[in-house]
């Protein structure tokens, strides 16, 4: 484990324990107190917040049941310190927030707070709660989001404390990236309400009748920075919950880059069938989806640069994306360099654009689970389902 920052010393202990000892902390029953971990969501949980997202989506493209969603929770504040660099998790949680009627206000750099002045981290983090309702915490600092929800849990009994989401921290855990991931691939392959998206899979199934809806049984490819990206770690997680997946990670061959060793141990005692590689060529036209990710080149010391072979190894070039199965589907959370080509964004297997919209609609979700007005949702859902014959899917 590497050397906690100074402020965070004091939660060594805490941070040393078992993500399953940790769970127990950020949950309230069923619902999430806090968001640190996709190991914090079961397969339930994930079925519930997929409709939950669905049924926002659906509800916010008229303007009267958008009005209806925007009424449900106007009394909370967010709070977004992304103090790391993030075009789509922040702008994604503020239109999940501003959909819900929730107000916002962000901290993006710390040197405009009194963090320049020399206050703590953590200090601030308390200033934040009594200003908010919820804070979303993106820091580069690994585990810092962790503490943020540890230091409300101490405040709680006496003082004023908020739920902490953790929107992406070191290079450990992106758990909000995850569950948008996870919604893509329902709406891709799941059974859904018949909107266009789902249209694509029982129009490719009409062809392949041997083609399962549903995430079961399906192979993953996990392509580029497997070491250093987060987005795969905390995606794997979530997947692993499922029946006879099989993942193949591909990646150039450099010890940083590389599947790391916890998540391989995770991976075996889960019994989760998994090979590595180190070009796409070895499996692009066996798999389901391929989730692609960049080299995050920014953490690069001397001597860690790709050559342009081993680059060309890991990217899904137009021919290899055409060597794909036909209904097989490209992920991507970006930002993206030159692993994916722009010819590629017309390949019709290609879904990191769709993907990133669905981001507004899963943390919405999520916020409404955490504030407890999922229940809400459905049933404004069912009324104006319910009232408007015509609120069926090809209208909404
Ligand atoms: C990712 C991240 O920040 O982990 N981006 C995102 O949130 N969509 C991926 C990356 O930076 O490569």
């Amino acid at each position: 484990m590497t050397e906690l920052e100074p402020d965070l010393r004091p939660y060594a202990a805490r941070l040393n324990a078992s993500v399953n000892e940790k769970i127990a902390e950020f949950q309230s029953g069923r619902r999430p107190k806090h968001v640190l971990f996709a190991q914090q969501f079961d397969r339930a949980f994930l079925d519930r917040l997929g409709k939950t997202a669905d049924e926002l989506r659906i509800l916010s493209r008229l303007k009267e049941s958008a009005l209806e969603v925007r009424a449900l929770l106007p009394h909370k504040r967010a709070m977004l310190y992304f103090t790391q660099e993030s075009t789509r998790t922040f702008m994604s949680f503020m239109a999940a927030c501003h959909l819900l009627g929730m107000a916002t206000s962000e901290i993006r750099d710390p040197r405009l707070s009194s963090e320049y002045k020399g206050e703590s981290p953590l200090d601030s983090m308390r200033m934040f709660s009594a200003y908010s309702d919820v804070i979303v915490v993106r820091s580069k600092v690994p585990q810092f989001a962790e503490v943020c929800a540890y230091l409300m849990n101490d405040l709680e009994h006496d003082q004023r404390a908020v739920p902490i989401i953790n929107g992406g921290s070191g290079a450990d855990e992106h758990p909000t990236q995850a569950l948008l991931d996870m919604f893509t691939l329902q709406r891709t392959f799941g059974a859904g309400r018949g909107d266009p998206s789902t249209d694509r899979f029982h129009r490719l199934q009409q062809r392949d009748p041997g083609l399962e809806a549903d995430l079961d049984g399906k192979t993953y490819a996990f392509v580029g920075d497997i070491g250093r990206g987060r987005t795969v770690r905390s995606l794997c997680t979530l997947l692993a919950g499922f029946r006879g997946v099989t993942f193949r990670f591909v990646s150039p061959d450099r010890p940083k880059m590389r599947l790391q060793d916890d998540l391989a141990q995770r991976l075996r005692q889960q019994g989760i069938a998994f090979t590595e590689h180190h070009s796409l060529d070895e499996v692009v036209a066996d798999v389901d989806i391929v989730y692609m990710t960049r080299v995050q080149s920014e953490h690069d010391k001397a001597g860690d640069a790709l050559t342009e072979e081993e680059r060309e190894a890991c990217r899904l070039t137009p021919e290899r994306a055409d060597r794909m199965r036909p209904h097989a589907a490209i992920l991507h959370p970006f930002p993206r360099n030159d692993e994916i080509p722009a010819e590629v964004d017309a390949n019709p297997r290609a879904m990191y654009f769709h993907q990133a919209r669905n981001g507004i609609w899963v943390r919405a979700a999520l916020m409404c689970h955490i504030f407890d007005v999922d229940t809400d949702v459905r049933e404004l859902y069912d009324r104006f389902a319910g009232e408007h014959r015509s609120y069926n899917a090809s209208v909404l």
